[in-house]
């Protein structure tokens, strides 16, 4: 039989129905709960409580740290997979067959081009301009150049869409990065895979024969792996909620990027870095900034601890921690920031109040360590991130629409003046 729950209001009873998800999770339903009820709406900051859709691509536990996409682990998928194939998954619901993903391939190559006029825009932006604002804009001027909203009641129309910023975002990011260091922009080579392709976009000299790196390639595929999706975090809820109004696809992602860019969701890996940056300046005291970060009346909060969902372990961060040992071991560093790290995090797991409030190194906290140790400068860090989380934010908004999600518009609780009459400026 179907579960309900009763709710009860000034004697007043009302039913509603309970949903349960494929992995017995249970949701009230709460659709009539206005009408029902004459006006009556749910309170929820920060949508702690709230479920915002029914999803069929992210799954995970933050108690037993499960992470799964399309039902396949991420532990196996970041062993066995690369970032193309987790991203067709994503999007297209299965695995790609080996004809499917040759297909994709090519097809994203073969969109692999920006248009020329948009270095003129890449142009306008002062060097010093943050990385993600400028690969938000670049985004959104891609509209400018592939006019006209997606059919997405056509499915060889979504496909399009889907490849041409598959293939295009990882060229604007790449020249957000060499426009900051002044090199001539690279358009990568198509006999390379997605990945290296990235990395030779980013890193190219423009008198150097490019030599791929195969443990840097690897430990790039395994972090965009390990960002490719994680259900209604604020950007992937971003990306629905302005795809809900029936923005196009380039529009929907470039407001996703804004939303990663805040150092409390995908800028944290640029804030661990800085923090320890920080730490090293004024002598590498961890217990210091340990004590900062427990004391109530001290802003600090240590970045790269703690997790909105994950409160046992992040299970992404379990494997970039194995990734970061051996990246860093294979590549010989050796990084006084890295060695605060290590001991800024075992500290941290032995302190009583971590331990208490479940607060572990995140995913952020290694990967900023595995991006610096790869060369990549600390401000293109989030921009990874999106790199990684693009078919995620596809994959969620190709869902929303879909499912002809209605628009996203929550409610509030007023708690302004009530009605007053308006004085003139003379009277006030
Ligand atoms: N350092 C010190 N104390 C912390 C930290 C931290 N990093 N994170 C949480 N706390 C404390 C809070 O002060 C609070 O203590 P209290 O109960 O005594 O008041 C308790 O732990 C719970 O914290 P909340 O803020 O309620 O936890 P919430 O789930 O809302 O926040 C968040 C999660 C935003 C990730 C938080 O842990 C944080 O700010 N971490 C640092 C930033 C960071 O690493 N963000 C990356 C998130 S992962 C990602 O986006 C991929």
């Amino acid at each position: 039989m179907s579960k309900k729950a009763t709710l009860e209001i000034d004697g007043n009873k009302y039913e509603f129905p309970i949903i349960e998800g494929t992995e017995k999770e249970l949701g009230i339903d709460i659709k009539t709960l206005r009408s029902a009820t004459g006006g009556i709406t749910t309170i929820d900051p920060g949508y702690k409580n709230t479920g915002s859709c029914e999803s069929g691509i992210t799954f995970l536990d933050g108690e037993k740290g499960i992470l799964r996409y399309r039902g396949y682990s991420i532990e196996e998928l970041a062993e066995k997979a690369d970032f193309l194939e987790v991203a067709y998954l994503l999007i297209f619901g299965e695995l790609p067959t080996a004809e499917q993903l040759d297909k994709f391939d090519k097809d994203i190559k073969e969109e692999s081009h920006v248009d020329e006029d948009m270095k003129r825009i890449l142009d306008g932006f002062p060097k010093s301009a943050h990385p993600m604002g400028v690969l938000s804009s670049l985004t959104s001027a891609l509209i400018a150049f592939n006019p006209g909203s997606v059919d997405v009641d056509s499915e060889e129309a979504m496909y399009n869409a889907i490849v041409k910023i598959m293939a295009k975002f990882p060229v604007l990011a790449a020249w957000t990065m060499r426009k900051r260091k002044s090199l001539p922009l690279d358009y990568g080579d198509n006999a390379l895979g997605y990945v290296e392709n990235l990395h030779k976009m980013m890193f190219s000299r423009p008198n150097k024969t490019y030599e791929a790196n195969k443990i840097v390639n690897d430990a790039l595929d395994k972090l965009l792996i390990l960002h490719a999706d994680h259900e209604q975090n604020c950007s992937t809820s971003t990306v629905r909620i302005v795809g809900s109004s029936h923005a196009g696809l380039f529009a929907s992602l470039s407001a996703g990027i804004s939303a990663l860019w805040g150092p409390l969701h995908g800028g944290a890996n640029q804030a661990v870095i800085e923090m320890l940056e920080a730490i090293k300046e004024d002598g590498g005291d961890t217990a210091k900034y340990i004590a900062k970060a427990k004391d109530k009346e001290d802003s600090f909060r240590l970045m790269g601890f703690g997790h909105r969902v994950y409160k046992n372990f992040d299970p992404r961060a379990k494997i970039i921690k194995a990734s970061a040992e051996e990246v860093l071991g294979d590549l010989g560093i050796e990084d006084p920031v890295l060695d605060i790290a290590k001991g800024l995090a075992k500290v941290a797991l032995e302190d009583e109040y971590f331990v208490k409030r479940k607060l572990y190194p995140n995913v952020d906290f290694y990967s900023g360590i595995i991006y610096r140790a790869l060369g990549i400068p600390t401000e293109m860090f989030t921009v990874m991130f999106a790199l990684g989380r693009l078919p995620g934010w596809i994959a969620q908004w190709r869902e929303m629409r879909l499912r002809k999600e209605p628009i996203g518009r929550p409610r509030q609780i007023y708690i302004g003046e009530t009605y007053r009459p308006f004085k003139s400026v003379s009277e006030r």
